[in-house]
């Protein structure tokens, strides 16, 4: 049985070995997001917790989708955002651990994340991720925008240089 949850940060805190699993699962198959190789399980520690305690205040939304007791998938929506940009959101990390892909795991986090965020009032949410990823074919079929390329904007985990290609997605009514 899949579900997602949203986790504050005493959750998050207590899934955290789950969480170090998927991340460092998901850097060491390539995906550049933010840590570079080598990158173990304990590497993922501090940014969990940086996350948890995120989430704790209410800055982030921390999504899980968890299998037959496991977190195997996440995904993060920043809620906290300048004052003249309080109906935005940022969409990051979502990761989804190799063993549990192919499932429809990353739409279900994406659906609930969008629908959580709305309730928090957002109405545009933004993402980027690396140009020619997997995620990258995956978004346009979850509704949204690719806005273009920003060459060699970051690294793979090897080092390499990696595009990146932003995306947007209306989730409510322009505000007025
Ligand atoms: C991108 C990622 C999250 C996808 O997770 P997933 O749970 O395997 O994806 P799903 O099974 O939900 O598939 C979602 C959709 O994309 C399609 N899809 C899945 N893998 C795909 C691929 N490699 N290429 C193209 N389409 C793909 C599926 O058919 C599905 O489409 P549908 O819902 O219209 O049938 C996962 O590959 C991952 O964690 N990658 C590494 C981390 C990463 O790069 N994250 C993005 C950071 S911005």
């Amino acid at each position: 049985m899949t579900e997602i949850r949203f986790l504050d940060g005493d959750a998050a805190r207590a899934w955290l070995d789950d969480l170090c699993e998927v991340l460092a699962d998901c850097v060491n198959d390539g995906a550049s997001v933010s840590f570079m190789l080598p990158y173990g399980v304990e590497d993922a520690r501090p940014y969990w917790l940086e996350v948890a305690d995120a989430a704790g205040r209410g800055d982030t939304l921390l999504a899980v989708a968890i299998v037959e007791g496991r977190v195997v998938g996440t995904v993060q929506v920043g809620i906290k955002q300048a004052p003249n940009q309080p109906h935005r959101g940022d969409v990051k990390k979502l990761l989804v651990r190799r063993s549990a892909r192919g499932l429809g795991l990353s739409r279900l986090l994406m659906d609930a994340a969008e629908a959580e965020a709305a309730k928090c009032g957002k109405t545009l949410l933004v993402l980027d991720t690396a140009t020619g990823s997997p995620a990258e074919a995956i978004y346009p079929r979850f509704g949204w925008v690719r806005v273009g390329v920003v060459p060699d904007y970051a690294l793979y985990p090897d080092g390499r240089f990696c595009g990146t290609t932003f995306f947007y997605k209306r989730i409510g009514p322009v505000a007025a």
